[in-house]
């Protein structure tokens, strides 16, 4: 059942209809994204919350795991919720190490999205993002032969929408000109608003913008004048850093990760909150 009464209402992915608040499946995957979760049914516990909640967005990829994520969505979720839309990304494998190399080429896409719809059991994928760059971030070049084996997979029935993530804005130019996109997920937070302008673009363009790292990821953000006015509002930096967002811009549908149904539970409450125009001043002084 699709509930809008979690913070941000809803957003339309290409005529899908998802709530702005989401939930990023990343954080599910053992150690460095690798291997199981710590507790298996925790993190079941964790998906069925996600459900429960009425969130409708869940943001994943086989090679969270790699393959982990996806069967642990699975297990707890399927048959899916009505109404409840999965976006995977494409474009890097996971190595022994647990690095992410890149596996773009049109054999690799196609192997990785029938990874995904096995791993999900689904006859046709959502949202397949195309992902580019490195672990760096987005790296420039001409995404033309990944995309377009996307574009071809799209034509056979297997993929509802398209969309790129760790892209640069001329990469995403790029794409739009080969094929319409649904959404761009790429890093950005509240500390790191290097793509200020392209999600102004893509708003005027009725396309989602997705952040990766709503919350720091790896690294939680940490600024004093978030403090300051998370002290002030009696919330916590998290819930200001996820309702800034949801301020921000009406295209950006959020996908924070946690491993925790209490965090997640924190953070559908938090980003409900309202900030006034003062408050939004001050944070935007973070990132600028
Ligand atoms: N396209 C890409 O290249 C790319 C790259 C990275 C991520 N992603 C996607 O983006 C999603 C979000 O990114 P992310 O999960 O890496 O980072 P994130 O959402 O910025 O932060 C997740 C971290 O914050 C912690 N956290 C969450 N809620 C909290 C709370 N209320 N209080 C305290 N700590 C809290 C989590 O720990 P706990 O588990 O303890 O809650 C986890 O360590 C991922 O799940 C993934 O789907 C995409």
């Amino acid at each position: 059942m699709l509930s809008t009464s979690l913070p941000g209402g809803t957003w339309s992915l290409g005529g899908l209809t998802v709530g702005r608040f989401g939930y990023g499946a990343m954080q599910l995957a053992g150690p460095g994204v690798m291997g199981p979760p710590a507790d298996h049914d925790d993190a079941l516990a964790v998906l069925r919350a996600v459900a429960d909640l009425g969130i409708t967005h869940i943001d994943t990829s086989a090679a969270y795991g790699p393959w982990v994520t996806n069967r642990l969505i699975r297990e707890a979720l399927h048959p899916y919720p009505a109404g409840l839309r999965i976006a995977t990304k494409v474009g890097a494998v996971r190595d022994a190490e647990g690095g992410w190399p890149p596996a773009r080429r049109p054999e690799d896409l196609r192997r990785a999205v029938r990874d995904n719809l096995d791993g999900l059991g689904v006859e046709v994928l959502d949202v397949v993002n195309l992902r580019l760059g490195d672990a760096r971030g987005p790296r420039p070049g001409t995404l033309a032969e990944p995309f377009e084996a996307l574009v071809e997979l799209q034509r056979q029935g297997l993929i509802r929408h398209l969309g790129v993530s760790n892209a640069t804005a001329e990469q995403v130019a790029e794409a739009q000109a080969i094929a319409p996109i649904v959404c761009v997920q790429n890093m950005y937070n509240l500390a790191h608003r290097h793509d200020d302008a392209l999600i102004d673009r893509l708003a005027g363009e009725g396309i989602a913008y997705v952040p990766f790292f709503p919350l720091g990821g790896f690294d939680p953000l940490q600024s004093s004048a978030l403090s300051a006015v998370a002290a002030r509002l009696g919330a916590t930096p998290m819930s200001v850093a996820l309702a800034w967002l949801l301020h921000r811009s009406p295209n950006i549908l959020l996908i924070p990760g946690t491993s925790s149904v209490t965090h997640l539970r924190e953070n559908v409450a938090g980003a409900g909150l309202s900030l006034s125009a003062d408050d939004l001043t001050e944070l935007d002084r973070i990132g600028a």
